[in-house]
């Protein structure tokens, strides 16, 4: 295939399926799962041999799909990364933690990028079977149906997410201050364990808002384009585009951007 030649709504609807089949495969490993499979990569930061294969079969259907010189970002290292005009960012288990303790709350995330530009995302959150996607300058999906972000104009009438601090502890007392002023100041605050579907839950309007630090270019790739695509806006700590390999993450739908961006900027400034 030409590299010029491709359709991203064909592609897109061709990583679903690849997304489905891994998935399902994801699901019937996790009867098995057992914690000596469970290894360490660093202080709470877990892998098991699922993630591993499940990012095998993904890459391997991915190169089928766009046959040509792309380049990968994928988690667990099962393929070369390399620096190409187009590159596949893949999460293949966001929520590991979730997963080996039975919970049931993990996805898969896949996001195409050219030269830094997302073309397509996919977020699978596999245990509900629901599938957030969107392609080029388009529209968001959820199975099938359009999504759009939330309508809340407040902080006080939003339901927000977040990802609790777990190894880098650095900024803790900021998250802290953050964290305590969302309690008071909104309708709650979740932490579910899979980022990419905290940001699918933020483009589809059961999140109104997430922020998250320490996260990691597949984490957030695909989710932050969805959020973007249904209508919602992304942004680093410092409100500027520095979210995918920046290591910090607010989304929110248009209305409460300005009010959470002000809170946290001036707590991280
Ligand atoms: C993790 C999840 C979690 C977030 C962590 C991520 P993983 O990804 O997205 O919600 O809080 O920071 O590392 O390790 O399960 O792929
Ligand atoms: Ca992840
Ligand atoms: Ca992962």
């Amino acid at each position: 295939m030409n590299e010029k030649l491709f359709c991203l709504e064909k592609l897109c609807s061709d990583v679903i399926s690849l997304c489905k089949d891994t998935g399902q495969w994801i699901l019937r490993e996790m009867e098995e799962i057992d914690q000596k499979d469970v290894k360490s990569k660093g202080l709470h930061d877990f892998v098991t041999h699922v993630d591993k294969s499940a990012e095998k079969q993904l890459t391997k259907g991915l190169h089928k799909l766009l046959p040509f010189d792309v380049g990968f970002l994928a988690e667990e290292n099962t393929v070369n990364r390399e620096d190409k005009k187009y590159t596949w960012i893949v999460d293949p288990l966001d929520g590991t933690t979730n997963f080996i303790h039975g919970v049931p709350c993990f996805s898969i995330s896949i996001a195409l990028c050219e030269e830094g530009k997302t073309l397509l995302g996919i977020v699978y959150e596999i245990n509900r079977d629901e599938m957030f996607y969107s392609w080029g300058n388009g529209k968001a999906y959820l199975n099938g149906r359009e999504i759009n972000v939330s309508q809340s104009n407040t902080l006080n009438d939003s339901l927000l997410a977040t990802g609790f601090p777990y190894f880098d502890y650095s900024r803790l007392e900021k998250y802290m201050e953050v964290f305590m002023y969302c309690l008071r100041n909104s309708r709650g605050v979740r932490r579910f364990g899979s980022a990419a579907v905290d940001l699918a839950y933020v483009a589809c309007g059961r999140f109104d808002g997430f922020f998250e630090y320490s996260l990691k270019p597949w984490d957030v790739a695909a989710g932050a384009f969805i959020v973007q695509q249904a209508g919602g806006m992304v942004a680093d700590f410092s409100g500027s585009n520095d979210y995918i390999f920046g290591k910090e993450i607010v989304a929110t739908n248009n209305l409460i951007y300005n009010e959470f961006i002000d809170v946290i900027k001036n707590v991280f400034d």
